[in-house]
């Protein structure tokens, strides 16, 4: 698998599945550039990017519920780079709640990162993703394929996101982009590690590990591993695809 000379965009880059996919992304000879909002984020995920071999990384702090930011991030890294190979749509934000519980600011917050982002950041991209013949990845979640409780607004932008993922495939397999998503179960990132819980954490780890077939949560590694396969030429037949990566969580689903 080569990304030699690519020129790679990875959204929410600062931390987590993000740094772990620029960090490969970097290992395979891809340029970058890395968005999110936490500066010193940033720059540890460009160390690590240069450290594993890339020769350039391009930081661009945007907060994506800002229309304006998000606007402005595909223009940057062409006004750098001059094109755009691979777009990683990763940046996600979570919170938890019910019908009952979510607000309207979490509708509206929640659609703007996960979903609307997405959108604007794929618009600006495609004419340059065509001129390449490149493609996208988009991380969604099983959240969005099942109707599990504790976070209702998430799940949603999730469902959205898939229907994106095979609305721009369709649209757009004749112009020679592909886009897929992968769709992980719980992986130990920030995002898990901010669900806040009443009573024993490690107890409430072992549970959530053992919701999973396989016994334990997926790493960020794996879901890397996942996203790069699809960006690259050995999935050159595969698009509009909703790939879980779930240690079987979804057979346990009633
Ligand atoms: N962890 C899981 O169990 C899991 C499971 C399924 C799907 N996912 C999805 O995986 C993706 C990456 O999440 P992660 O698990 O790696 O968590 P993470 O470490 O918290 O990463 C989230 C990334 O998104 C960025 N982001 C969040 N809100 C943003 C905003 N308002 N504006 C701009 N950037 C923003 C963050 O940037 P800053 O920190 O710099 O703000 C960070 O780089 C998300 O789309 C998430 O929904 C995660």
């Amino acid at each position: 698998m080569s990304f030699a000379g690519k020129v790679v965009l990875v959204t929410g880059a600062s931390s987590g599945i993000g740094r772990e996919a620029a960090q490969d992304f970097a290992k395979h000879g891809a340029v970058l550039a890395i968005s999110g909002r936490d500066k010193d984020g940033l720059n540890s995920t460009e160390l690590e990017c240069r450290k594993n071999g890339a020769k350039d990384v391009l930081q661009i702090q945007a907060e994506f519920s800002n229309q304006k930011e998000v606007e402005s991030v595909v223009d940057r890294v062409v006004e750098k780079y001059n094109r755009l190979d691979i777009l990683i749509n990763n940046a996600g934000a979570w919170r938890p709640g019910s019908l009952v519980t979510s607000t309207v600011e979490d509708f509206d917050t929640l659609f703007a990162v996960n979903v609307k982002s997405m959108f604007i950041l794929t618009q600006k991209a495609m004419p340059y993703l065509v001129e390449s013949k490149g493609n996208i990845v988009n991380v969604s979640s099983i959240a969005g394929l099942h109707a599990f409780d504790g976070a209702f607004v998430y799940s949603m932008t999730k469902a959205a996101v898939d229907q994106f993922t095979k609305l721009v495939a369709r649209e757009c397999a004749p112009k020679g982009v592909r886009v897929n998503s992968v769709n992980p179960a719980s992986v130990n990132t920030n995002i898990t590690r901010s669900i806040e819980i009443e009573g024993d954490l490690d107890a409430f780890q072992e549970r959530r590990a053992q919701a999973h077939p396989i016994g334990r949560m997926g790493t960020t590694q794996e879901v890397s591993k996942a996203i790069l396969f699809l960006a690259s030429d050995d999935s050159a037949w595969t698009t509009g695809s909703i790939f879980v990566l779930d240690g079987g969580r979804c057979l346990t689903v009633k």
